[in-house]
């Protein structure tokens, strides 16, 4: 059983909107926020379109996509987060931005024993935890993109995670959204990207060497592997910009040369060709 009814979600990009999605279909209170109106607009059509999608793929009945519409609500204004059981903090994979939601999350979650999540892919736990005064009710919450098929969620608690937050995320993230938990040490990456990212980057020293072709890259791990789409197409899904966060991060943790980004990636994160969001990145997205 979890004693969790209302979430609270940072950020209504790619990885908030899909949370907020699974949190509104498992039948909880949610309450969205955006930095401006125009990013809670779009988060807010992301989460429209999502659940369309699945009553078109007979996943989800009309009455159940309504109801779970019913239960969102959305917000520029943090201040609004006051009466929140969990707030689950999904900005942008930038350490800064994150320390200030916490420092004001920690301001205004007035519950005393409200869990505060980060879906981070790679800043320390700890870090974000020491910008509340609360650290053992802030935990690691990572989640996938698309949130609400892939069934993995990377628990990690800090060195100072209260046992009782680590059982009740738990129990939610299992009982309440029907995930599976991995969990893993407040290591720059966890399991899963400490994995991913190298392969990742491997693919993109690929292409920019002139090894292989884009589509004979994908091509050889979807039809020689049976990976569900190749590393480019990817990193497009996951953004590039994201991508070269979560590769930094893990550089600057571990000093290793195969979590160091290429300069192909920086030039296209700079171009702003950021993947399937900006429309292109390895492939072009605009038809
Ligand atoms: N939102 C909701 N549902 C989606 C979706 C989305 N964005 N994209 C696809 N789906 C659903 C479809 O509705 C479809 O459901 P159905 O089977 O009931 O009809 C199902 O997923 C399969 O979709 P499609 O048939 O359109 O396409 P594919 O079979 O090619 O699957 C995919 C698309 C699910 C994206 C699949 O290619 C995939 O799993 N790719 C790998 C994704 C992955 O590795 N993600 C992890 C990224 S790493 C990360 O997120 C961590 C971060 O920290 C970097």
């Amino acid at each position: 059983m979890s004693d969790i009814r209302r979430v609270g979600v940072v950020g209504a990009g790619l990885m908030g909107s899909g949370i907020a999605e699974v949190c509104a279909r498992a039948g909880l209170d949610v309450l969205v926020n955006e930095i401006n109106g125009d990013a809670l607009d779009a988060g807010r059509q992301r989460i429209a379109r999502s659940l369309d999608r699945a009553v078109r793929s007979g996943k989800l009945s009309e009455a159940d996509r309504d109801a779970a519409l019913g239960r969102m609500s959305f917000t520029t204004d943090l201040g609004e987060f006051a009466d929140r059981d969990l707030v689950v903090e999904a900005v942008i994979e930038h350490e800064q931005t994150k320390l200030d939601v916490f420092t004001t999350l920690d301001k205004v979650v007035g519950r005393e024993d409200a869990i505060l999540a980060s879906n981070t892919s790679s800043i320390p736990i700890m870090k974000l935890a020491m910008a509340t005064r609360r650290p053992q009710q802030v935990i690691g919450l990572h989640f996938f993109n698309p949130v609400p098929v892939l069934k993995l969620v990377e628990l990690i608690p800090s060195l100072l995670s209260g046992a009782d937050t680590q059982a009740r995320s738990e129990a939610f993230v299992t009982g309440v959204l029907g995930k599976t938990v991995v969990r893993s040490q407040d290591r720059a990456g966890f399991v899963v990207n400490a994995l991913l990212i190298p392969y990742l980057l491997s693919a993109i020293r690929m292409l920019e060497s002139g090894f292989a072709s884009a589509e004979d890259i994908d091509n050889g791990m979807v039809l020689g592997c049976n990976h569900p789409m190749g590393p480019l197409r990817l990193a497009d899904l996951i953004g590039l910009d994201t991508t070269k966060a979560v590769a930094d991060s893990m550089y600057e943790e571990f000093k290793e040369p195969l979590y160091s980004a290429p300069p192909l990636l920086l030039r296209m994160v700079d171009a702003g060709l950021l993947g399937r969001k900006s429309g292109r990145g390895f492939y072009d997205y605009s038809g």
